[in-house]
């Protein structure tokens, strides 16, 4: 799918002028030089869920950039916003707001089950969580636990890479760092595709559950400031609890007294079909961390969103003052992003389009449960899916490395106009919330058309 030659593609020794500039002088996040020495990715052009390379091929975007595209390319509303805000003032003196500021936090405020809650603007992500434990541990101290330190999150979760955020993550892959944050405790992720113990799946979810319980009551109730869990766990490959499992950790909190921190920086904004995750099984968090969807993408702009009970508590002289600072929290200029983006979001109704194309995501991944080599599919609740590739399908056992799925299935899925990030044991899928039907069948045949060339290549 090559289109004409627009002033934007690149060809030639330009091309070859910045792949080696990027060789020479840029690092890429999460991999190393051969990974994409000579053959980077430069795209030039988006629109919806599309972008076009340097030299005009199209591709869809199946994972939204990294979790975040969530209004698609393009956006010129956006960009005006952003361009009306710069030239008008682009940031305000320390210690005073912008209008975009407080009216951004006023319509999160809006969209949030509780109304009266609070926004915490940072940066990105890992800040937001960041943001969101030191407000819990500070929270704990001013209401009579001054020794709540710990904070309690699953294996094979993900919550950013700073340090704070990688001490709670639970991936095995994460960078050495030597001793990780004192108080970081994990429990057992909730795993739908291969049950962590035997037995009824909404038993089993009571139970991982349950282990939050038995750490707080093993390390002291007082010791303990909160917990903190994806919704759903993208990284642990788009794992969707039952309801009971969110309810559940919500009655552990209140018994306890500990904070409950969704870490919704993937699922927030629409991705599960509601403008919050836990949403969908009645579930308030005492603190919410947000970012990707909040702009699209945009701009960058995380936050962590207290409800007034933990707000409340940051209220009164210099003890209840909470000091922490990020320089660049908040840019006035993002949150004008995110308030042209928000306001798509209920132009066209994303969350709505959210649930439905959700479900008939899922109910066309499904139809490939007919290949020996698809394990599993997951999906039906807004618009994150996976579909997870194993070598015995009634034993559950995955492909060997030597297999080399990671290298062989993000270039099948690009040979068919499809752009996606790691894409190997599990294929996630994370498109713009303002995907169309058509959009999704163009997707879901071009991952069935590597499925069977993948089994061609397999001898499967
Ligand atoms: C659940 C979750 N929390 C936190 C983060 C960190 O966000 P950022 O990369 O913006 O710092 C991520 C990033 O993917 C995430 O998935």
């Amino acid at each position: 799918m090559t289109v004409k030659s627009k002033k934007y593609h690149i060809s030639g020794e330009r091309l070859e002028e910045l792949q080696q500039i990027a060789e020479e002088n840029m690092f890429m996040h999460a991999s190393q030089l051969n990974d994409w020495r000579g053959k980077l990715n430069i795209f030039v052009k988006g629109e919806g869920v599309w972008v076009e390379d340097a030299k005009g091929k199209k591709y869809l975007d199946s994972l939204g950039g990294l979790w975040y595209k969530a209004a698609g390319y393009g956006r010129k509303e956006i960009a005006d916003a952003v361009y009306n805000q710069m030239t008008q003032i682009e940031s305000s003196p320390s210690g005073s707001a912008t209008i975009s500021q407080i009216e951004l936090a006023g319509k999160i405020a809006n969209l949030y089950p509780e109304k009266s809650s609070r926004s915490f603007f940072v940066s990105g992500g890992a800040e937001a969580v960041e943001t969101a434990v030191k407000m819990a541990k500070k929270f704990s101290i001013l209401n009579g636990k001054p020794g709540a330190y710990k904070v309690l999150s699953r294996r094979y979760s993900y919550h950013g890479g700073t340090a704070m955020a990688v001490s709670l993550g639970g991936a095995k892959t994460a960078d050495p760092m030597g001793p990780t944050m004192p108080g970081a405790i994990h429990v057992t992720n909730w795993n739908s595709y291969r049950l962590p113990y035997s037995g009824d799946p909404v038993d089993v979810a009571i139970k991982c559950a349950n282990e939050f319980e038995e750490v707080i009551k093993h390390q002291g109730p007082d010791t303990v400031a909160a917990i903190i869990a994806e919704p759903v766990s993208a990284a642990f490959g788009i794992q969707i609890p039952p309801q009971e499992y969110w309810q559940r950790l919500r009655e552990i909190a209140d018994k306890y007294d500990v904070l409950l921190i969704a870490d919704e920086v993937i699922t927030g904004f629409g991705r599960l079909g509601e403008y919050f995750g836990p949403m969908n099984w009645g579930v308030q968090p005492d603190i919410t961390t947000v970012a990707k969807a909040l702009t699209s993408g945009y701009a960058p702009l995380g936050a962590a969103i207290a409800t007034k009970k933990v707000a409340d508590a940051f209220t009164g002289g210099p003890e209840e003052t909470f000091t922490h600072l990020i320089t660049f929290g908040g840019h006035p200029s993002a949150c004008a992003a995110a308030l042209a983006n928000l306001e798509i979001f209920e132009k066209e109704d994303l969350v709505g389009n959210s649930k439905k194309m959700g479900n008939y995501l899922f109910e066309k991944l499904l139809e490939l449960k007919k290949y020996d080599i698809v394990g599993d599919v997951r999906g039906g609740l807004g618009l994150l899916a996976a579909v997870e590739f194993v070598a015995d399908k009634k034993e559950k056992v995955a492909f060997p490395a030597s297999a080399k799925l990671a290298q062989k299935l993000p270039k099948f899925l690009f040979d068919r106009n499809i752009v996606t990030f790691r894409a190997g044991d599990i294929i996630s899928i994370c498109p713009p919330l303002s995907i169309t039907k058509n959009e999704i069948d163009y997707l879901v045949d071009a991952i069935e058309d590597s499925i069977i060339h993948l089994k061609k290549d397999l001898n499967t």
